[in-house]
């Protein structure tokens, strides 16, 4: 069960001079990329789901094969919600089965950025999930092409970097020293002295975004001056793409199959080059050995009413419950139900799965636990049994 605390994987990656790839899981195929190159490398990886993924109905469906597919794995995995803009969207990831988030506020006035980071910084560590925040902006490629920037880079200031870092909490910082998201004609300069003074002045790991484009040497120097995580995209779409494409010319009337039939390969080859490249090839075992490893929590509920009491109001209670609790951060999954053996003790149950031992204690806490199991749960069970287990 390798899924690994994102903080620790860079924390070890910083020390030891190294970056690990984060990679945009878009669908199955870039899954099985991803995880098929860190397998053949033996390296850590992050699993990048973009906010934007939230929109579409698929997203709850898709993150239920992310985390099989990193629980699966055998070198450690964390999954990362990117470039999440608000509170809500980085709870909605940590319920899906993130175990970091990015909170991406560089657009607002810093003092806004600021406020928006520290708030989910509190509401993810509380859960045990890592945060990246961004300082300075990095922008996009424009969407007509790739001569320029849509906008103007905003630099990031090596002591208001000090200064968010200490004031937010954050684990890791994402930084704009150059580098653009997507694939510019051209290779895009990078000013390494402010990363320097960057790395000097926060001492944390450090993110680069639009990891596309840059060159072997470019990446050599990025990992030299403390950064531990680097993300990449637009690449992979491109040898897809490609692969496509050259399927098309072999087999005009192809099936989709047949088309898309390259494509696995052809996202793991180049993350693997990466990996080996960034120097996380190898690594797996000793992030395996050093780094927690993510473990989810269940705790398991039965109980029992008065004899008398009708079913269908212990059923409105359930539902009630389920509603109230579903919305708290840090909880995965609430499930209740009723025994089958009809003479049965404790005829109900309450199932309720947290993100992690972290989620578990801050519930004990929350409005929503006090509403719920002192003031609901608690005067109509005539017995009731708690135990929290850790999922293996
Ligand atoms: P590229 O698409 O330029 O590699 O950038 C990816 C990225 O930064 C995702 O957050």
């Amino acid at each position: 069960m390798p899924l690994t605390h994102m903080a620790d994987m860079l924390n070890h990656a910083y020390r030891h001079g190294y970056a690990v790839g984060a990679f945009n899981v878009s669908n199955f195929d870039f899954l099985e990329g991803v995880l098929a190159a860190a397998e053949t490398c033996r390296a850590p990886v992050i699993l990048n789901i973009p906010e934007s993924h939230l929109k579409h109905d698929n997203f709850e469906m898709l993150m239920a094969a992310i985390v099989t597919g990193a629980r699966r794995a055998t070198v450690p995995v964390a999954i990362s919600l990117d470039h999440g803009t608000n509170m809500e969207t980085a709870v909605r990831g940590i319920k899906a089965g993130c175990n970091a988030v990015m909170i991406d506020a560089s657009a607002l006035p810093l003092d806004e950025n600021l406020r928006c980071t520290k708030t989910v910084v509190e509401m993810a560590h509380a859960c045990g999930a890592a945060v990246e925040g961004e300082l300075g902006y990095v922008p996009w490629v424009a969407s007509d092409g790739g001569e320029k920037p849509a906008e103007e880079i905003a630099y990031t200031l090596p002591a208001e970097a000090k200064a968010f870092v200490e004031r937010t909490g954050v684990d890791c910082l994402a930084v704009s020293i150059g580098t653009i998201h997507g694939l510019l004609h051209g290779t895009p300069k990078l000013d390494i002295t402010r990363l320097n003074k960057i790395n000097e002045a926060v001492g944390i790991p450090l993110v680069i975004h639009g990891g596309t484009g840059l060159t072997d040497d470019q990446f050599r120097k990025l990992v030299a001056h403390g950064v531990a995580k680097i993300n990449y995209y637009t690449a992979l779409t491109d040898v897809a793409g490609t692969s496509i494409r050259t399927q098309l010319q072999n087999h005009p009337n192809g099936s989709y199959p047949q088309l898309t039939s390259g494509v696995r390969d052809a996202i793991s080859n180049q993350i693997e080059r990466m990996m080996r490249l960034w120097g996380s090839g190898g690594r797996a075992a000793e992030v395996l050995q050093r780094c927690r490893v993510w473990q989810e929590v269940e705790q398991i509920a039965f109980y029992e009413v008065p004899e008398n009491m009708d079913e269908a109001q212990v059923v409105a209670i359930m539902h009630r419950g389920q509603a109230a609790l579903s919305a708290t951060p840090g909880i995965r999954k609430v499930r209740t139900g009723k025994s089958q053996q009809p003479d049965g003790h404790y005829r109900y149950y309450w199932i309720i799965r947290f993100a992690s031992q972290e989620a578990a204690d801050r519930y004990r806490a929350q409005p929503s636990h006090l509403q719920f199991a002192d003031k609901t749960l608690r005067p109509i069970s005539t017995e009731l049994h708690t135990i929290d287990y850790i999922a293996i």
